[in-house]
């Protein structure tokens, strides 16, 4: 049988990973400054990671919902700590879309109402509602477009008015940072603008903290330096360090009601063993800040080269735009300097590290780069 031919690939195999290394099957050992898409978030193969899901598997690795699981009040009352959301319930599912859809979901089950407001260049995920936020319409396929969305431009609270005014909107959803989109960050003035706006307006506010949350901003969630506090968080990639999981943190205003959400593997034990050992390991080791301090670091450096259009970003997520396509530049990083990297569009290369980069590694990537853009070292 093939695989569905959907990915461009790499001639690269990874077959282990350490801290922030990985390596092929030939030995070559890489620095890994994409995170397998900003999944790693304690580094791999952490050894208090490793053994806590092997002694879960070991006893149990999934029951359903139908009966007690602890370990998911565990993981609750942590991420409450973690994030100050303590006032918070908590949904888990599987993925970063699923949370999505979740949220946009129970959004409109609380008003009733239909349409949603999204902004330019978002990415959501792509699963039927998520997708329909998105805008990318290469990715939604015609029976994902019953919902009614709206994209208006990032940091303009005029528009946005405009739209809210009409009285039909159950939502409006925003990454805290822009990821897909390129690390386009919405300034602190707007979203404390879009938290005044939706309580006005009797929309609720929905923030995808699945890329630039779980510490990767150097703030537990991106949104945290606007001071503001959404109605719906849905997170995702770093939860578990890679173990497929994803939340919904939902204010105190949603009511539960038996049945109105349900997943078959979401919270399993599994997958709560894995996201618990993230969160002592983040706590431990101080990552969120290790983020803000190692990112600011990575920032100021990337400033000081030349030929780099723009940096952008907060903690261990960093765009650096060039007035050029970056594809040379970056199989260079890979294929000769042994890096791995994201990207966004065509002219920006996204970083997306372990929350653990420290700043030799962060110094050494530096030397890298300069080596590929042909500078001193
Ligand atoms: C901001 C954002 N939202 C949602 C998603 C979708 O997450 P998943 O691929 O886990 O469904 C992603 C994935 O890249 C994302 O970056």
């Amino acid at each position: 049988m093939k695989l569905f031919d959907v990915y461009p690939l790499f001639n690269i195999e990874i077959v282990q990973g350490k801290g922030c290394h990985v390596y092929d099957k030939e030995g070559n050992e890489y620095l890994d400054l994409y995170g397998g898409h900003a999944v790693i978030s304690v580094g791999h193969s952490h050894p208090t990671y490793v053994k806590a899901i092997s002694e879960q598997v070991a006893k149990l690795g999934f029951y359903s919902n139908s009966v007690i699981n602890s370990l998911q009040q565990t993981l609750a009352d942590k991420l409450g700590v973690a994030c100050g959301y303590d006032e918070y319930a908590l949904f888990l599912i599987n993925s970063g879309a699923e949370a999505n859809e979740n949220a946009l979901k129970l959004a409109s089950f609380h008003n009733g109402k239909r349409r949603v407001l999204a902004f330019k260049h978002s990415f959501h995920g792509r699963t039927s509602a998520a997708v329909r936020v998105t805008d990318n319409p290469k990715i939604i396929a015609p029976v994902n477009e019953g919902l009614d969305v709206t994209y208006l431009p990032l940091n303009d609270p005029y528009a946005v008015e405009a739209e809210l005014k009409k009285g039909d909107v159950s939502s409006v959803i925003i990454e805290g940072i822009q990821g897909i989109g390129g690390i386009q960050l919405p300034t602190d003035e707007f979203m404390r603008s879009l938290r005044e706006l939706c309580t006005k307006y009797e929309a609720v506010l929905i923030l995808d903290e699945i890329q630039s949350g779980y510490g990767r901003s150097g703030k537990f969630f991106a949104h945290q330096y606007a001071g503001i506090r959404p109605d719906l968080i849905t997170m995702a990639k770093g939860i578990a360090n890679g173990f497929p999981m994803g939340a919904v943190l939902i204010s105190p205003m949603f009511k539960p009601v038996y049945g109105m959400l349900g997943t078959t593997f979401g919270g399993n034990h599994l997958a709560c063993a894995a996201a618990i050992a993230v969160l002592n390991i983040m706590n431990e080791e101080n990552l969120v800040v290790n983020a803000g301090k190692v990112g600011a670091y990575l920032m100021e450096q990337l400033r000081q080269l030349p030929g780099i259009k723009e940096v952008r970003g907060r903690g261990l997520m960093i765009g650096v735009e060039f007035e050029e396509s970056i594809k040379e530049i970056r199989s260079r990083l890979l294929f000769d300097e042994k890096v791995f990297t994201g990207v966004a569009g065509t002219n920006t290369i996204r970083l997306l590290p372990p929350l653990c980069l420290t700043l030799d590694e962060a110094a050494e990537f530096i030397r890298r780069f300069r080596h590929v853009l042909g500078l001193k070292a």
